[in-house]
């Protein structure tokens, strides 16, 4: 359905957990997160429920998100459901990749058609420290494992920040010449909790192009704008949430892995479906969808989003 804007809402973006193996210093905090009680979590049922209801309004895309999506221990089994839910086209997934060598072919069985994933660094000292527990060589095999798997399109997302990889970008981007892969370089959004970045840290991610000489611009994928080097298998992408938002052409609802359905990214506002049978959700997500603000506040290092939660507990 179209939003008050105007914008047709077709893509949903389930968060099923907000725990992960992880603590990307941009995500969450160092101690992790309180376990909620089961009984403040969406069940499995009630998120297969919500994407019949999303789909009967119009929702024809679904990436599954986080925290961590394959720490769940039902994953497969909530990745099969949506990708066999009638009206859902393509059911896509966001993961650290750490995962991966065990379950990218369940996952392919499954039903999940794309992956993204997530990889700042190629230094192993420096993935350590950013991501707080985890090991460069766990993540690369988790590359290798999704390519090896035959997802189409797999994309590498790299939160691009100053002093910390921004040297990195040419040896990041080369892995478009290595693998047929899309590496996205994505501005650092400052959320709630994550304060511990200096106003050097947040680069406009434009500044990518100055290490990539030889990109040349091609076309618009979602929300980034993508570019080519001579001779590479995949796209470069740049994503600005902060020094170009794309709030006018945002087709995107989002549901926590407490059952909230947030309007938009940025804002506070969030409407609950815990509890609602399939109509009740379907009422609740034409409300939220109504309720998409036309755009977000200007983001900086000292106007930080209005978003009531860290990154993992919506899920990007
Ligand atoms: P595709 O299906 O491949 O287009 O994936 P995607 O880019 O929609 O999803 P992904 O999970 O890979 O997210 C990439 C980055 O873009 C993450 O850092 C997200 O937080 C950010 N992002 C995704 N959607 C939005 C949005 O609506 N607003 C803002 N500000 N950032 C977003
Ligand atoms: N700013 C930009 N991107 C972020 N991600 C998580 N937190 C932030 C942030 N503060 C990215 C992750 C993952 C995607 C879902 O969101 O790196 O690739
Ligand atoms: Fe975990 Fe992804 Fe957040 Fe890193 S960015 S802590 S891998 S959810």
């Amino acid at each position: 359905m179209k939003d008050t804007w105007g914008r047709e809402i077709t893509y949903l973006r389930l968060s099923v957990t907000e725990l992960c193996d992880l603590r990307c210093r941009y995500c969450m905090p160092e101690e992790g997160v309180c376990k909620r009680a089961h009984s403040d979590l969406l069940t499995e049922e009630e998120m297969l429920m919500a994407v019949r209801a999303a789909a009967r309004l119009g929702i024809e895309k679904v990436r599954i998100t986080g925290g961590e999506p394959l720490t769940k221990p039902n994953i497969l089994s909530i990745c099969r459901g949506v990708a066999q839910t009638p009206g859902i086209r393509e059911t896509a997934l966001t993961t650290n990749a750490i995962r991966l060598p065990q379950t990218a072919h369940a996952l392919r069985e499954a039903g999940v058609q794309r992956i993204n994933l997530s990889l700042d660094t190629l230094d192993p000292n420096k993935y350590t420290y950013i991501t707080r527990l985890g090991s460069l060589s766990q993540a690369m095999k988790g590359i290798e494992a999704a390519l090896e798997a035959g997802f189409s399109k797999v994309k590498i997302n790299t939160v691009l920040i100053g002093g910390f990889n921004d040297q990195e970008v040419p040896a990041l981007a080369d892995l478009t010449r290595k693998w047929p892969v899309d590496v996205r370089f994505i501005e650092l959004m400052p959320m709630p909790g994550n304060s511990g970045f200096g106003p050097e840290s947040y680069i406009p991610v434009d500044r990518v192009l100055a290490y990539l000489p030889d990109a040349v611009a091609c076309r618009e994928d979602g929300v980034a704008r993508l570019y080519h080097l001579p001779g590479a298998l995949g796209d470069i992408g740049l994503i600005s949430p902060v020094s170009q938002h794309f709030c006018t052409s945002c087709n995107r609802i989002r549901l926590t892995a407490d059952g909230k359905l947030k309007p938009c990214l940025h804002s506070a506002e969030e409407i609950s479906l815990k509890g609602q049978d399939e109509n009740g959700m379907l009422e609740s997500m034409r409300q939220a969808i109504l309720h998409k603000p036309r755009c977000h506040d200007v983001l900086s290092a000292e106007n930080r989003s209005h978003a009531a939660r860290n990154m993992n507990q919506i899920g990007g």
